[in-house]
C-alpha cells in the first residue's frame, strides 16, 4: 500500500487518532481556542480561486504556540494552494475567510505585509538558479542580511549536498533540489522571526533516513523558536516523524 492509498484506506483510524486533538470543527470559527483563549494562528473559512477555478473551499483550523500540524492529502487536494491562499501570495486569490496570527488579521493583507508580520513559506517550487552550483546557490542566499546558517553547518546537515556542491543546482535530483531549497531557506535566515511556518512538501523524495533527521530539524526550529508550524506531505508517516496532529486534506476541505 502506498502513501496516497494510505489516506484513503488502511490507515483511516490512525488519521482519526492524530486529528482527536483537532480543537476546530471545519466551518466553526477559530476565534478562541483550548481553554477559551485565541488561537495564536486560526485559518477560518477560506476560500480561494484561480480565476473561475475554485480549489480551496471552506478550510479551517488553528495551530497553537509551539505546535507542530501536518497538512496531508494526495497530489492535488490543494495543500499548496492552502498554503499560498494563508501566505497572500495573489494566486490562488482569497474570496472568502479570516487568517488570524498573533491576533493580525492576514486576510487583509497583501503577501509582503503577510511577510513583514510574520509569516515564513518554504515552497514547494523550487526555484533553484540554472547555471549554479549547489555552493553558488547557497553563497547567492548569503549575499545579504540576513544571514543563517553557515554553508558548512548545512553540508553537516545535508551531507548529500555537500558531496555535490560542485554540480549544478538544477541538475540535481527531485528530493537533492528539495534539500537545497530548505538548505538555501536556512542560509538566507528566512525563517528569522517568522512565527508561523509553512514548510511546503519539505520530505518529498527524501529517504528515510534523511526524513528522520529533516523531522528532528523542524521540531528543534519550532522548539528553540516559539514557532507555530505547518508542513505539508503527502505521507502520513511524516506526521507520526514530525510527533505531529495532523489535518487531512481532500478536494479542497479537510476530510472529518
Ligand atoms: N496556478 C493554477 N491555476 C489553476 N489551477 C491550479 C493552479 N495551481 C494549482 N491548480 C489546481 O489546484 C488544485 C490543487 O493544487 P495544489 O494546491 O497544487 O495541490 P497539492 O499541493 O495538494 O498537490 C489542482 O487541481 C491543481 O490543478
Ligand atoms: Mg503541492
Amino acid at each position: 500500500m502506498n502513501a496516497l492509498q494510505q489516506i484513503d484506506g488502511g490507515t483511516e483510524g490512525a488519521l482519526l487518532d492524530m486529528t482527536q486533538f483537532h480543537s476546530t470543527a471545519p466551518g466553526v470559527p477559530p476565534k478562541t481556542g483550548l481553554g477559551g483563549q485565541p488561537a495564536f494562528f486560526s485559518v477560518w473559512d477560506i476560500h480561494a480561486y484561480y480565476g473561475e477555478s475554485y480549489i480551496v473551499q471552506g478550510v479551517s483550523f488553528d495551530i497553537r504556540e509551539g505546535e507542530i500540524v501536518a497538512l496531508l492529502g494526495r497530489n492535488g487536494a490543494g495543500k499548496t494552494s492552502t498554503l499560498r491562499a494563508i501566505a497572500r501570495v495573489d494566486d490562488p486569490a482569497l474570496k472568502h475567510g479570516e487568517i488570524w496570527l498573533d491576533h493580525k488579521p492576514l486576510h487583509e493583507m497583501k503577501a509582503y505585509q503577510a511577510a513583514r508580520n510574520g509569516i515564513g513559506l518554504v515552497p514547494e517550487d523550487r526555484r533553484i538558479i540554472q547555471g549554479l552550483t549547489v555552493e553558488e546557490n547557497l553563497q547567492l542566499a548569503q549575499i545579504a542580511p540576513p544571514r543563517g546558517w553557515s554553508i558548512e553547518r548545512l553540508y553537516e546537515l545535508f551531507p548529500r549536498l555537500g558531496e555535490r556542491r560542485k554540480q549544478e543546482g538544477t541538475t540535481l535530483s527531485g528530493g537533492e533540489q528539495q534539500m537545497l531549497a530548505v538548505a538555501r531557506a536556512l542560509a538566507r535566515d528566512l525563517l528569522r522571526d517568522k512565527p508561523l511556518m509553512l514548510l511546503d512538501e519539505p520530505f518529498s523524495a527524501l529517504d528515510t533516513d534523511r526524513r528522520g533527521e529533516m523531522a528532528g530539524l523542524v521540531r528543534k526550529l519550532t522548539r528553540d523558536r516559539g514557532l507555530a508550524t505547518l508542513v505539508v506531505s503527502h505521507d502520513p508517516a511524516d506526521a507520526g516523524r514530525l510527533g505531529s496532529r495532523a489535518i487531512a486534506l481532500r478536494d479542497g476541505r479537510i476530510s472529518p
